[in-house]
C-alpha cells in the first residue's frame, strides 16, 4: 500500500470527548488525533455553563437523576442517566487532576452554579469560560503525551469498513468493522489513509446546518453523517436543541449568553417590558430549555418582534463583572453594557441529542468503532439534554470506552489491502460557488422549516428542498476533485436529511420536537427513533 498511517487508536475530533480518551488510552498504545482545523476549534472551547456533578452535600444523585429524567420527556434511558450522574464527580476530579482549574468560592471549596432544569446548585465552572479551560488542560496533557501525535488541518472523509474492501455491506449485517478513516491533509491536498485497531468518534455536533447557531463553524456533522454512511445505527435525529439566549446583534455571530445568567436572577422581558416566562411555566426563566426557547418563539412571533430582552442589571456590577467576564467584554464590544442594560436575545440550533447509537461502553453497531460526546445518542438525554449535562457525558463515556477498546485492539492488526483513495475528479472552479450557495440554502431551509416549530407541511417542503440539493451535490461531488468545503456540505445535508425524516415520523410533540399537527406527547409514540 502507498502513503499511509497507522495508529492502535485513531481519535477523530479533539474536543472533550476525543482528548480525554486519548489521554487515557495512550497509556496502552499509539493514539493518532485528527482534528479539521487547529486543535482547540471545537464546540468545548465555547463551552460556558459549565459541566453539571453531584458535588455537594446538600445535593444528591436521586436529584440530579430527577432532573435529567424530566427534562428528557421520557425517552431517557434510566439506566444510563444513573451511570452518567453517578461516574460524574469521579471524572470531574481526574479532569481537575489533568489540570483544569474551575471557580472557587472564598472558602476555597468549588463554586455551584445554577441552570434552567436544575433543582440545586450544582454546576462546576471557570466563570463564564469553562470550555476554554477544559480544552486549554486536555490539550496541554495531550501535547505532553509521547503517545500521541495530534494531526490539524486533517479532514475525516470516510470510515473505512468493508465496503472499500469491496465487500457488500447493508444496514442489517451485524457484522461491519471499522478498520480506520480516509483523511484529507488540507495542505498537501492529499487524501491519506489512516489505519487503526481502534477508531474513536468523537467529531461533535452539527448546529451549522441552522441559519443561526451557537456552535462554531466546524460543526457540520461529519461524523454523523460518516457513521450513517457506514452503516451504522443512529437514534432521535429528530431532537434538536435551540438554546433560548444567544446574542441578538447583526455582526455577532450567534455569541451565546450562558444560561448561567438565568441561573444568576437574569430575567426575560418581551420589548414591551412584559416579564412573559411565569405565564408558560412555574419554573418561570429557569424551566428547561425547550420550554424557555418556545415561549421566546411565540413571543417572537405575537408581537412580530425580532428579539427579546434579557436583563440581569439590577445586580451589582461588580457581581456581574465577577461571574460573567467574557460576556460582558464581549458584549461591549457590540456596544452593550450588560451591568446597564439588558441585552436582546434571540433562540439559536445549539445541540445535536441524538446521534450514533452507543451502547453503555461506548460501543457502536460497528465492530470497531466507538464514539463519544455529542455525535453519540446514549440515552442520557432523552428528548431533551438537561443544561451541562453534555461536557458530563463526554467525560464519562470517554473513559468508560477505555477498558474495551483496549481489550479490541489486542484482537487487530493492520493486515487488511485498504486501497487507496480514488482522486479521479476534476477540478471545475467556476462551479464552487454552488457550494457556498447550496449551504447557506439549506441552513435557511433548516431554520424556517425544521427549528423550534415544526408542522407536516414544513417538514415535506423542507424534505423536498432538502432532496433537490442533494442531487445537485451529489453530483458535482462524483465530478470534483474533493475538498473540505464540499465534504461538508455532503455531510450538512445527510444530517438534514436524517433530522426531516426522524421529524416525519414522530406523530406526537415531545422535548425538543413540536409539531403544531400534533400537540401533544403520544404514550404509543414514546420510543427512540431509529436510522
Ligand atoms: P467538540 O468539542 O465539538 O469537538 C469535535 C471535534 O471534532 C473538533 O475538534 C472538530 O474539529 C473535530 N472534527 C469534526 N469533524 C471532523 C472531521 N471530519 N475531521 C476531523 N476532525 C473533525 N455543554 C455543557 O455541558 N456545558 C456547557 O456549559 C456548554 N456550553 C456550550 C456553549 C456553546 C457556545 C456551545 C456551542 C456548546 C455548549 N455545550 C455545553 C455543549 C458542549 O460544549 C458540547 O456538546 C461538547 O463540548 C461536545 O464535545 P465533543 O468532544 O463531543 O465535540
Ligand atoms: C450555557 O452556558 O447556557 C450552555 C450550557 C449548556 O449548553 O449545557
Amino acid at each position: 500500500m502507498g502513503h499511509h498511517q497507522a495508529f492502535d487508536f485513531l481519535v477523530i475530533g479533539s474536543g472533550v470527548a476525543g482528548l480525554s480518551y486519548a489521554l487515557q488510552v495512550a497509556e496502552y498504545g499509539t493514539v493518532g488525533i485528527i482534528t479539521k482545523k487547529e486543535s482547540a476549534e471545537s464546540n468545548t472551547n465555547y463551552a460556558q455553563g459549565g459541566i453539571a456533578a453531584v458535588m455537594d452535600p446538600g445535593d444528591s444523585f436521586a436529584q440530579h437523576i430527577a432532573d435529567t429524567l424530566d427534562a428528557g420527556a421520557g425517552l431517557c434511558d434510566p439506566e444510563i442517566v444513573r451511570i452518567v450522574v453517578t461516574e460524574g464527580p469521579e471524572r470531574l476530579r481526574e479532569l481537575m487532576a489533568w489540570g483544569a482549574h474551575f471557580t472557587r468560592t472564598g472558602t476555597g471549596k468549588l463554586h455551584l452554579g445554577r441552570e434552567g432544569g436544575h433543582s440545586a446548585n450544582r454546576i462546576v465552572h471557570a466563570a463564564d469560560a469553562t470550555g476554554r479551560e477544559v480544552e486549554r488542560a486536555l490539550l496541554t496533557s495531550v501535547r505532553a503525551h509521547p503517545n500521541i501525535q495530534i494531526f490539524e488541518y486533517h479532514y475525516a472523509i470516510d470510515l473505512i469498513t468493508e465496503h472499500h474492501l469491496g465487500q457488500h455491506v447493508s444496514r442489517v449485517r451485524p457484522d461491519i468493522h471499522c478498520y480506520g478513516a480516509y483523511v484529507l491533509d488540507e495542505q498537501t491536498e492529499e487524501v491519506i489513509p489512516f489505519l487503526a485497531k481502534v477508531v474513536m468518534l468523537a467529531s461533535g455536533g452539527s448546529g451549522a446546518v441552522y441559519l443561526h447557531t451557537t456552535n462554531p463553524a466546524i460543526a457540520t456533522g461529519d461524523g454523523t453523517a460518516m457513521a450513517y454512511r457506514a452503516k451504522a445505527r443512529l437514534s432521535n435525529m429528530e431532537f434538536v436543541q435551540f438554546h433560548p439566549t444567544s446574542l441578538f446583534h447583526p455582526e455577532a455571530h450567534s455569541f451565546l449568553i450562558s444560561e448561567a445568567v438565568r441561573g444568576e436572577g437574569g430575567l426575560l422581558f418581551n420589548q414591551a417590558g412584559d416579564r412573559f416566562m411565569p405565564a408558560y411555566d412555574d419554573r418561570a426563566e429557569l424551566a428547561p430549555r425547550d420550554i424557555v426557547a418556545r415561549a421566546i418563539d411565540d413571543q417572537l412571533k405575537q408581537r412580530g418582534e425580532a428579539y427579546v430582552l434579557l436583563d440581569i442589571s439590577h445586580k451589582p456590577a461588580a457581581f456581574v463583572k465577577e461571574h460573567f467576564p467574557m460576556i460582558h467584554e464581549t458584549c461591549l464590544q457590540f456596544g452593550i453594557d450588560i451591568t446597564q442594560q439588558p441585552i436582546p436575545v434571540v433562540p439559536a440550533a445549539h445541540y445535536q441529542c441524538g446521534g450514533v447509537q452507543t451502547d453503555a461502553f461506548a460501543r457502536t453497531s460497528i465492530q470497531g468503532l466507538f464514539a463519544c460526546g455529542e455525535v453519540t445518542c446514549t440515552g442520557l438525554h432523552g428528548a431533551n439534554r438537561l443544561a451541562s449535562n453534555s461536557l458530563l457525558e463526554a467525560l464519562v463515556f470517554s473513559h468508560r470506552a477505555v477498558a474495551p477498546s483496549v481489550e479490541y485492539v489486542k484482537t487487530q492488526s493492520w493486515n487488511m489491502a485498504v486501497p487507496e483513495w480514488d482522486s479521479s475528479g476534476t477540478k471545475r472552479p467556476q462551479e464552487w460557488v454552488l457550494v457556498s450557495h447550496n449551504r447557506e440554502e439549506l441552513r435557511r431551509v433548516m431554520w424556517d422549516y425544521v427549528g423550534i416549530v415544526r408542522s407536516r407541511l414544513r417538514l415535506d417542503r423542507a424534505f423536498r428542498r432538502t432532496h433537490l440539493l442533494y442531487e445537485e451535490t451529489e453530483d458535482f461531488y462524483r465530478r470534483s476533485r474533493i475538498s473540505t468545503g464540499l465534504c461538508e456540505l455532503r455531510n450538512m445535508i445527510a444530517v438534514a436529511y436524517l433530522i426531516i425524516r426522524s421529524a416525519q415520523m414522530r406523530h406526537e410533540s415531545r422535548g425538543l420536537h413540536y409539531m403544531l399537527d400534533f400537540p401533544d406527547p403520544v404514550e404509543s409514540e414514546r420510543r427512540p427513533s431509529l436510522v
